[in-house]
């Protein structure tokens, strides 16, 4: 498998690595851990896929056939054990689309829809341009894991929140909701009947003993329910612009169906629609690789901070790859530790870009060579140490 490969993805007009903004700024041998794709090819298998498709030649217009939706639930069921019906899947151009698209159709303007914060950024600007007032339910701290906060949840759904969107497993503080979690959410939600968007577009990635359980799985006994699922992160298909929405409640699906339709929107992408069902259909081992990598390569990170910092958090990391760690120690912002950080050759999303209680974190992406992620470390340790005996000085 080629996870360790050092594959450079430079010049492929990658957001991550060829930003034109940054590019000037960067020095030629930056190592970025930041935007949340992987720094290895896809699965053989999708690739096999896409070059059939592409060696065929026509790409004119494609529809989603049931075959595909019944890879999707056989993925889900073999995985997860929930086994949503084909009959209730609807696709979409990316799963911020879709989350953006379900606001505008079942959301009146001027309504409450609740985040929870520290938070993947778009989040906070889906819910206004899509007409809805945001109000956020922060996570509690417990200092190396978060928590849902129960009772202000409770005070936000009181006091009318018509949504809840929810990040399972969480980007970017990375826990996987366990069971117990999910029932008090469908409780309350149940309570206030304010409906639940799951984005679960990590939940390929549920690490070590964890146990990924979907908001699906609690249709029929609550139907104000919307998942969102894709292959993009599991499979690094995410420029392809694909993603599912699973909605059980046909009232829902239909609203969310015209307004796609209303819109245009449409994820009728032949290449992307191949490489979706080769990855369902036969990307369990792929995955289950990957996987083991993720938790070797947090094992690094985790030892890393552990023998050179100790101050530093680095938060248990449950799911995504993605792994959250508090440097407040460092006694300076973190967006200026992350500018500061550039010169040392690394990228780094700064906390804050999460939301203002991401301040004092940084996030690093997992998905990467060993030896990549190895030269990232010394180059933060070098940075970390400048700083720490500049300041005794
Ligand atoms: C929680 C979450 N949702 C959605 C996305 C983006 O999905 P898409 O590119 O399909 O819109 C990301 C990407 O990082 C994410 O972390």
């Amino acid at each position: 498998m080629a996870f360790n490969r050092n594959f450079n993805r430079k010049n492929t007009h990658s957001y991550k690595w060829d930003m034109p903004r940054l590019g000037g700024k960067r020095p030629d041998d930056i190592i970025a851990l930041s935007v949340a794709d992987s720094d290895y090819p896809t699965a053989p298998i999708v690739k096999r896929a896409l070059r059939k498709r592409v060696a065929h030649g026509a790409f004119g217009y494609t529809y989603v056939d049931d075959g595909f939706f019944r890879a999707v639930s056989a993925w889900t069921s073999r995985r997860y054990g929930y086994r949503p019906e084909p009959g209730w899947m609807l696709t979409a151009p990316g799963v911020v689309n879709a989350i953006y698209w379900t606001i505008r159709a079942c959301v009146a303007p001027g309504e409450t829809v609740v985040i929870q914060t520290p938070v993947y950024q778009p989040f906070y600007r889906i819910v206004p341009d899509g007409g809805a007032n945001l109000t956020v339910n922060p996570l509690i701290d417990a200092r190396d894991h978060y928590e849902i906060d129960f009772a202000d949840l409770e005070a936000k759904f009181r006091s009318g929140a018509k949504m809840l969107i929810f990040c399972s497993p969480h980007n970017p503080v990375g826990r996987v909701w366990r069971r117990d979690e999910l029932e008090q959410l469908v409780a309350l939600a149940k309570k206030y009947d304010v409906m639940l968007v799951s984005d679960e577009i990590h939940c390929d990635f549920v690490l070590f003993d964890n146990r990924f359980t979907s908001l699906a799985s609690f249709y029929p006994e609550y139907e104000k329910i919307v998942v969102l699922i894709a292959p993009s992160k599991t499979f690094n298909v995410a420029g392809l612009k694909f993603s599912l929405i699973i909605a059980p409640d046909a009232d829902i699906r239909a609203r969310i169906a015209k307004t796609l339709d209303t819109n245009c929107i449409s994820a009728s992408n032949p290449l992307s629609i191949e490489a979706a069902r080769a990855a369902y259909e036969r990307g369990d081992r792929w995955l289950d690789c990957q996987l083991a990598h993720i938790e070797k390569n947090f094992r690094i990170v985790a030892d890393f901070f552990r023998d050179n910092f100790p101050e530093a958090i680095v938060y248990h990391l449950e799911g995504t790859y993605l792994v959250w760690v508090r440097i407040s120690f460092l006694g300076r912002p973190v967006k200026q530790i992350t500018e500061e950080l550039i010169g040392y050759g690394l990228a780094l999303n700064p906390g804050s870009m999460f939301g203002p209680d991401g301040e004092g974190f940084v996030r690093i992406n997992l998905a990467c060579g060993r030896r990549r992620l190895r030269e990232a470390l010394d180059r933060f340790r070098k940075y970390a140490n400048d700083i720490i005996n500049n300041d005794k000085t």
